[in-house]
Order: structure tokens, then sequence, then C-alpha cells
């Protein structure tokens, strides 16, 4: 399913991206990797170039359309039109609500929304004629609220409702569109986090435990071909979805007792 194809991966050059570039090229996939730091692509390349793998990289902004759109192009021009396009270049900030800036709220939205939303304006011309794949990367907190991610939130919940109703646009053009909602899992965002976040964040996004990455990356592949809409890797993680959206009201009592235990009152 993926050899020869070409596939780009946005936030390709770190954590889940680079990871199922990794194994995507391992599969003999042209992965084709997007990110801003070229110092961190650079290395991402030599990684996958040490297995073997065809990789190219491309240094740009996914929340500037102009920056995205031009290098797609170069990607036509230089490797071939992409086949998949995988967005998983993402951003997190975590706070409580009443601390975080208006532009806080803006620069995740700019990145975690608009970053897909351009991506995907700039390859669809040539995934529609492939009959291509577009994965888009949001969050378990893409379907739940969770405390301190009133700003990571808005912008995955965003993409959910772009996703569900892009699938709709895209089937009769015979492109596949998937959503994955991982929950939390170790790379360099979460080892940021860690040092920052508030107890009451981590009290309840541990809810459900953290997964390794290679449990993220098998799962999304697994469902990107068996075809599925919604991935969302981590067995325990698909049952605790599941028992969220049929009972809510469970799991905001669960989540308020958890929430209470750590709770810092800051007398705002
Ligand atoms: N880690 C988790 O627990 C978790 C859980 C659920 C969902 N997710 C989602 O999974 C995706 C990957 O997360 P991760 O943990 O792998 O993150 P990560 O290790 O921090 O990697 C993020 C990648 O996105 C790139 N990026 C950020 N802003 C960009 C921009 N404006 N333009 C182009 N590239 C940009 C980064 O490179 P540069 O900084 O060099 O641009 C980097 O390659 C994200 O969408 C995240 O929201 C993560």
């Amino acid at each position: 399913m993926f050899k020869g194809k070409n596939i780009v991966i946005t936030g390709g050059s770190s954590g889940l991206g680079l990871a199922t570039a990794k194994e995507l090229a391992a599969r003999g996939a042209v992965v084709i990797l997007i990110a801003r730091n070229k110092e961190k692509l650079e290395a991402a390349k030599n990684e996958i170039m040490k297995i073997g793998g065809s990789v190219h990289v491309f240094s740009s902004d996914v929340s500037k359309i102009e920056s995205i759109t031009e290098t797609f192009k170069k990607i036509e021009a230089e490797v071939g039109p992409p086949d998949i396009l995988i967005n998983s270049a993402g951003i997190l900030r975590e706070g409580y609500f009443d601390k975080l800036p208006v532009e806080t709220f803006r620069e995740v939205i700019e990145t975690n929304y608009f970053g897909v939303l351009n991506s995907i304006k700039a390859a669809l011309p040539f995934i529609i004629k492939r009959n291509g794949r577009i994965v888009n990367i949001s969050s378990v907190a893409g379907l739940m609220g969770v405390f301190g991610y009133t700003t990571y939130c808005s912008s995955k919940f965003a993409l959910v409702g772009l996703t569900e109703s892009l699938r709709y646009e895209m089937k009769p053009l015979g492109v596949k569109v998937h959503l994955v909602c991982p929950s939390e899992f170790a790379s360099p965002m979460t080892e940021h986090l860690n040092d920052t976040r508030t107890p009451e964040n981590k009290a309840h996004t541990l809810t459900i435990p953290e997964y390794d990455i290679d449990t993220m990356v098998k799962d999304t592949i697994k469902g990107i071909e068996k075809g599925k809409f919604l991935i969302v890797p981590g067995k325990f993680c698909r049952l605790t979805i599941l028992g969220a959206r049929h009972f809510p009201a469970i799991t905001r009592f669960v989540s308020d007792f958890r929430i209470r235990q750590v709770f810092v009152n800051r007398n705002i």
C-alpha cells in the first residue's frame, strides 16, 4: 500500500511525524518531511537514510499559506506529486485559562488548525489526481475537554470538525480522509510540557496512561491500511473514548474527581 508512494509528512522532523516516516520509509515509501528547523530536518533525514529509506526534506512554516503552497510546488517539481499527506505538525501550550493571553490562542490555532488547512489546500490538486489520502493528526483532546488545554482543545476540536466535513466532500472524489486521535505519548512535545504543566492537567490527562510512540505508529498505520476514518491508537484509549462518547456524565464525574484531588485554589 505504501511502497513507491510519495508521502508528505508535516512535522516529520520530530516525534510522531518522524517515527511514522521511519516506518513508512522501511516499507518502501518515499517520505518527504516538512518542518521549520533545518538542522532538525537534516538530522531526521540522516536517521532515515541510515535505515536505507528514501527521504527528502523541505523547510516550511505550515501556518503560512504562501510558504506551504510554494513548498508543494517544489515537491512536485523535485520529487513528484504527493500521493498521501500526513498532517502531524502541531504545538502545545498548556496553562490556566485566566493566565493565557489571547495571542497564545491565536498562535495555537494558526498552527494546529490553519496549518493543516493550508497544507491540505496546497496538496489537494495533486492528491485528487492521484486518488490519494489525507491523514490528520488531531488528539483525544479534540474529542473531549481537558483541564489546562483551552488553547489546544479548541484547535484540535476545530480540526476534528474540518476533517469530518472534509471526509464527505472528498469521498466522491476518490480521496480517503483519516482522523487520528492519539492520547498522550512520549515525545519532545510532552518532554517540554512536563517541565511546566499544571498539576490539574497532569492528573486529568493521565487518567489515560501515557503510551509509547511505537504503539501510536503501529495503530495509526494499521488504521490507514484498514481504511478506518477515526483512528484512536491504543486499546485502553479506544475503550475510554467509547465510554466517554456514550456516557459523558461518568467521564465528567471521574475527571472532576481527579482534578479535585490536586486542585490549587489560586483565588483568581
Ligand atoms: N505528544 C503527544 O502526547 C500527543 C498526543 C496527541 C496528539 N498529538 C499530536 O501529534 C502531533 C505530533 O506531536 P509530537 O508529540 O510528535 O510533537 P513534536 O515532537 O513536538 O513535533 C512537532 C513537529 O511539528 C513541527 N512544527 C511545529 N510547528 C510547525 C510549523 N508552524 N510549521 C511546520 N512544522 C511545524 C516541528 O518542527 P519545527 O518546530 O522545526 O517546525 C516538529 O517537527 C501533533 O499534531 C500533536 O498535537 C501529540
